[in-house]
């Protein structure tokens, strides 16, 4: 299969909605072009590459099995997980702004706001990522999520659901999560929101795991499935992430981190994250006057994890 291109925004207008001082409101951004995917529907050689015992073409079971045909793969009742690389000029915008408002003393602390067992963790003001250009990346970043979800969401109904549709998005307050070892994020969901999103900007050399048939949990970002599993799917993902890595997920999806360790005396020890929750809309519901799917807006400036 052949990898869905992640677009650069394309923004045609905006759209003022919302209470106007509350910091849930901003701008929703409306895009007018579809987001370019190459090749949803996969065309698979049905063909096992295990050779047993009933592969053997003399056994009369198996006279037809190579055989070309479409298949698609239907999942409308899970969410996946986005995993993609961040473009270097934004991962380089990215730490650039973080480093201001680390440095700032008047920063907002939003750990209140958190469930992080974790003493730096404060809030970026979105006007940083608009003067830098970098919030449209991220709100087409949700389109995409949002459009890949409701391809598989409402495959019964529909062939490409979601590029069907247009959507408009809406990044809730971004926040730093500066870890240092020792420190944690319980499994937790967000709140008040649709979608989340994480991307990592610093990641420090970490002592080896004290077990070296796991070795890649220390600092590893946990994802828990709602499911058991089985000789075909797994209960959850740990991924112990590199620099650039980016994730969208649902609100909804459990996620925490695991603590690290770093060597006696090391220097830089930070494993800088920025984390950001976000809002969605069909623009038809949205020009209907219907309200957000499944979430309360009521809350959602808290940006509760
Ligand atoms: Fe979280």
């Amino acid at each position: 299969m052949k990898e869905k291109e992640f677009k650069p925004p394309t923004v045609s207008r905006s759209i003022e909605v919302g209470d106007a001082n509350s910091p849930a409101s901003n701008q929703y951004q409306a895009v007018t072009p579809p987001a370019t995917v190459e090749g949803s529907t996969p065309t698979v050689e049905y063909s096992s590459p295990v050779e047993t015992s009933t592969r053997n073409e003399e056994n009369p079971v198996n006279k037809r099995t190579d055989i070309t045909m479409e298949i698609e793969l239907l999942q409308p009742w899970s969410v996946p997980v986005l995993k993609a690389k961040l473009p270097d000029d934004v991962l380089e915008t990215m730490i650039e702004i973080s480093d201001k408002v680390l440095a700032d003393p008047n920063s907002e602390d939003w750990g209140p706001n958190l469930v992080g067992q974790i003493d730096k963790e404060l809030a970026i003001p979105r006007e940083m990522l608009i003067d830098t250009d970098v919030m449209g990346f991220f709100l087409e970043g949700i389109r995409t999520f949002v459009k890949l979800c409701k391809n598989q969401q409402y495959a019964s109904l529909t062939k490409e659901a979601g590029f069907q549709e247009e959507w408009l998005a809406e990044m809730l307050v971004p926040w730093i999560v500066s870890q240092h070892p020792g420190e944690f994020n319980p499994v937790h969901e967000h709140s008040g929101c649709h979608v989340s999103a994480v991307m990592y900007l610093k990641v420090p050399e970490m002592l080896p795991s004290k077990k070296a048939h796991r070795p890649n949990e220390d600092g590893a970002i946990i994802f828990q499935g709602p499911n058991i599993s089985s000789a075909l799917c797994e209960t959850g993902f740990t991924y112990k992430p590199a620099v650039g890595d980016f994730f969208i997920f649902s609100a909804q999806q459990q996620h925490g981190v695991y603590p690290f360790r770093c060597a006696e005396g090391q220097q830089d020890t930070e494993r800088r994250s920025v984390a950001f929750n976000g809002l969605f809309q069909s623009k038809s519901d949205f020009d209907n006057n219907r309200g957000l799917e499944q979430t309360s807006r009521g809350n959602s400036a808290g940006a509760l994890t």
